[in-house]
């Protein structure tokens, strides 16, 4: 079986990348929070080694560029206007590796209403800038971060993985299930279009019902527990 892959997340220090990265370093896996400040990523780490179950592998913490650097798979959970800066920053390291893009392109204030970015969708946009040498996997966009604070507990939702290469995205499906949700195969990169706008409509669906953490379940699909 392949080695269990190596985990940076970059723009790792907010709510998202925070609750990623607990849940992957609970499930076994080695865990490099990334920062645009050393600083940041090492206090941030230091609070979360002092939750972690006793025996599990401490998160490291690292600048953005070390942290991509020393890992086979990165993950993006940065804003989306920091997202091509970001990737262009780090598009030489990347190269050869999966990128795990969390990004939702929201325009505020009106981050209630799809508002497609210009290459459709922050997935297809980090394909074309990092070039065919890095796997680009979308997923995340629908899970809200109330869920990531709940460390301990299993998210009854779906997280609908798409990307153009089968292997890439069945590795981030084995990622999805050891942080406690469900994950599927949606199709190729070009569906992030439909996946990333569905978190608007998440978004209306919390402020309308006066929730925090509306999210999405397929029906019709075989589960292992069936
Ligand atoms: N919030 C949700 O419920 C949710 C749900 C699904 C998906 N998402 C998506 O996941 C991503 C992360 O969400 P989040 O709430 O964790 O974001 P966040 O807290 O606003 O930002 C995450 C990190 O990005 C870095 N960052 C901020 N501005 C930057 C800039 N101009 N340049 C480079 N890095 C910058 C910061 O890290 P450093 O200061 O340490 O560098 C920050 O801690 C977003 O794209 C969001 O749309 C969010």
């Amino acid at each position: 079986m392949k080695k269990p892959p190596t985990i940076a997340i970059i723009g790792g220090t907010g709510a998202e990348g925070l609750g990623l990265g607990f849940r992957w370093a609970q499930a076994g896996y080695a865990v490099t929070i990334g920062s645009r400040t050393l600083e940041k990523a090492l206090s941030r780490v230091a609070e979360l080694n002092a939750r972690l179950s006793d025996g599990k592998l401490a998160l490291q913490g690292k600048e953005n560029f070390a942290a991509v650097q020393a890992c086979r798979l990165s993950v993006l959970t940065v804003p989306y206007r920091a997202h091509e800066a970001t990737l262009l920053e780090l598009k030489g390291a990347l190269q050869g590796k999966i990128l795990v893009d969390v990004t939702v392109p929201l325009v505020p204030p009106r981050v209630d209403r799809v508002q497609l970015p210009p290459g459709r969708a922050a997935g297809l946009e980090a394909q074309a800038l990092l070039g065919a040498g890095v796997r680009v996997v979308s997923a995340f966009q629908n899970i809200s971060t109330k869920h990531m604070r709940a460390a301990e507990r299993q998210i009854d939702c779906d997280v609908l993985v798409c990307g153009d290469d089968a292997e890439a995205r069945a590795e981030v499906i084995r990622l999805v299930q050891a942080a406690g949700m469900s994950g599927l195969h949606a199709g190729p990169l070009a569906n992030a279009v439909a996946i990333e706008s569905l978190t608007p409509v998440l978004i209306s669906l919390n402020k309308h019902y006066g929730v925090k953490d509306a999210g999405i379940r397929v029906t019709g699909i075989p589960r292992a527990d069936d």
